[in-house]
């Protein structure tokens, strides 16, 4: 998507080789228009699927989550970090671990929101090592429904996610996709 890497060459800021800060468009300040964009390019890519409901997590996912919702005209959950005052029994709870941030967080989706006759597209911000998304496909799991994709803004490519996704055999499409952020650079996986 050229929109995306333009705006990922003129704003990113490359921190060591791993990680890549987008705050001025996607992590901190969000910019409407590329959201807006970002969601109509989610919704070709995954054309004639049909799609029910639109998952993410909180907080960066939400922004490109509801903007795909909007497209699609479906509603959109984001999965919850901090543990829900709700009792157990009325809600979906799986673990995640971070590298990045080296912790563990249990994500929540409430019972009410998922059921077994959906079709669940899941949108996240950054794929790095498939944490966060194989989490929230175990979600889509507990509740009975089908995943149909996942979605990712920025992939970075030479971390495993991508691969453990695409070997567990699910869809994945990635807006941008970096092969590497060495000598403060970002390099783009060649298509
Ligand atoms: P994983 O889910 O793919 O395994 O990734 P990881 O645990 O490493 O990521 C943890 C958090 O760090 C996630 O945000 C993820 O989006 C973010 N992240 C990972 N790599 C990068 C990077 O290179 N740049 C930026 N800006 N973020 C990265 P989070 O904790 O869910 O935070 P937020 O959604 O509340 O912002």
């Amino acid at each position: 998507m050229k929109l995306l890497k333009d705006k990922v060459m003129a704003e990113g800021i490359v921190l060591g080789d791993q990680v890549l800060k987008v705050d001025s468009f996607l992590n901190h300040q969000m910019d409407p228009n590329l959201m807006k964009e970002i969601g109509r390019e989610f919704v070709q890519r995954f054309e004639g699927q049909k799609i029910t409901k639109i998952l993410t997590i909180e907080s960066s996912g939400i922004a490109p989550a509801i903007m795909t919702a909007l497209e699609l005209n479906v509603p959109m959950i984001f999965a919850r970090k901090n543990k829900s005052l709700t009792l157990k029994n009325d809600i979906f709870v799986e673990k995640v671990y971070s590298f990045t941030k080296r912790e563990t967080n249990e994500i929540t989706v409430s019972k009410k929101f998922m059921h077994s006759n959906d079709n669940v597209l899941i949108i996240d911000d950054f794929l790095a090592n498939g944490e966060a998304a194989f989490g929230l496909a175990r979600i889509v799991q507990q509740s009975g429904a089908n995943v149909v994709g996942i979605g990712i803004v920025i992939e970075k490519s030479f971390q495993p996610g991508a691969k453990l996704l695409q070997e567990a055999g699910f869809k994945l499409e990635s807006l941008v996709k970096i092969a590497s952020l060495e000598n403060n650079t970002v390099t783009f996986v060649e298509e």
